[in-house]
Formats: structure tokens, C-alpha cells, sequence
């Protein structure tokens, strides 16, 4: 079915137990953050979770139905690896944050922490509304060097895989738009690779 998939870096159980442990770490430092903020924030309506289209959909899918919190999803999309790129061209916002982020506990959510200037261009729009936290959620993280520094937002609090510096797709991970739904972390054939 897919014939281009070269090696399964991480398979599928390996994938669902390691977002239940990052669902369970958010979750409970959430509360904690939630339960530490004051009357104000005693509603438990403060959590927006803000996954970042459309290599998030997959892994954020999973990742809030680890999450037993009273939430809010807000989408975001952001292009960084136009068509058949393998390198980060820059990330470009697609659509607008919602104005609703003061106050909150926001939690940004992407596939992998590449170059980071997805990370750090969305953390640093959420971090002018004022939010009380900001978080940034990965499944991935690849061992380059970065463009932008950790300083300037591109790092990651929780993180599923540490991977090497190779080109992935899968769960939610494309190459020229395909791939997304091949459910496991795999590399593809050089000649897939136009
Ligand atoms: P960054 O801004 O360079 O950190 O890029 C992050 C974005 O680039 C991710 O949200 C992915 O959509 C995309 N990306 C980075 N590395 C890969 C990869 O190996 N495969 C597919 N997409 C990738
Ligand atoms: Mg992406």
C-alpha cells in the first residue's frame, strides 16, 4: 500500500504509549498550574490547546484524549515546508490566532521541533496576548542544529522522540502532502524523494 515507506523508525505502540505518558505530564502539571493560579483561574476554563495544522492533527488528535481537563482546541496553520522541500523555507502563519489567549494556560502542539522557527514564530504571537503559561508540545525533535535559538522560543517543554537528522513522515508528517496517514515514524526511498 505503501510502497516509497524505506524503514518504521517508531512504530505504532511505541507511538501510543509515549503520547498516554505525555498526556499524563501535561495533564498534571496543568492542574497544578490550574489549581496554583488563584480564584480567577479556579474555573478550570483557562486551558487552550493549540495545535499547529496541519502536521498536529494526528499526534494532537491523540494527544487531547490523553488530556482530562476541561479545554479548548484552537487551530492554527503554518507552512514551513512547501511542497517538496526537505529543508525549512521559514515558517509562514496561514491563519489568525484567536485574540482569546490572555489569561490562559496555552499549550502549543506540533509534530516535530526541526529548525524551531515554527515554534518560536507561534510562541511568540501567543506570548504578546499575555497568557499565564505558554507550553510547546512535540512528538518530535530532531538533533540539528537550530536557526533560532532556544532563548528565542524555538525549544520544546515535552517531547515524545529525540530522532536524528533524517527526513520522516507518518502520523501526521507529510512529504509534498502525502504520507499524513501512514500511521507509524518512517523514512522514505531516495527515489520517493524527487
Ligand atoms: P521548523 O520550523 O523547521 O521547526 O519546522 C517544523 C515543521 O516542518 C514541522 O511542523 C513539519 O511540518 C515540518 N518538518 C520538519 N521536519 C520534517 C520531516 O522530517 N518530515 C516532514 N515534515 C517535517
Ligand atoms: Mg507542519
Amino acid at each position: 500500500m505503501f510502497p516509497e515507506i524505506d524503514r518504521v523508525l517508531i512504530g505504532r505502540e511505541t507511538i501510543a504509549r509515549r503520547v498516554r505518558e505525555l498526556g499524563a505530564s501535561l495533564a498534571s502539571d496543568l492542574r497544578r498550574d490550574i489549581e496554583g493560579g488563584g480564584a480567577s483561574a479556579g474555573d478550570g476554563d483557562r486551558v487552550v490547546i493549540i495545535p499547529i495544522m496541519s502536521g498536529a492533527m494526528v499526534f494532537g488528535a491523540d494527544l487531547i484524549r490523553e488530556l482530562p481537563l476541561k479545554l479548548r482546541l484552537e487551530l492554527v496553520a503554518v507552512s514551513s515546508y512547501p511542497g517538496r522541500s526537505l529543508e525549512s523555507k521559514g515558517a509562514a502563519i496561514r491563519s489568525e490566532l484567536p485574540r482569546t489567549l490572555g489569561g490562559r494556560h496555552v499549550v502549543i502542539v506540533d509534530d516535530i521541533l526541526d529548525s524551531g522557527q515554527t515554534i518560536a514564530m507561534v510562541r511568540r504571537l501567543v506570548e504578546e496576548q499575555a497568557p499565564v503559561s505558554v507550553r510547546a508540545c512535540v512528538l518530535l525533535r530532531k538533533d540539528v542544529p537550530r536557526a533560532v535559538s532556544e532563548a528565542e522560543g524555538a525549544r520544546a517543554e515535552y517531547v515524545g522522540f529525540d530522532i536524528p537528522d533524517e527526513f520522516v513522515v507518518g502520523y501526521g508528517l507529510d512529504y509534498d502532502g502525502y504520507y499524513r496517514n501512514y500511521p507509524e515514524i518512517a523514512t522514505l526511498r531516495r527515489e520517493a524523494l524527487a
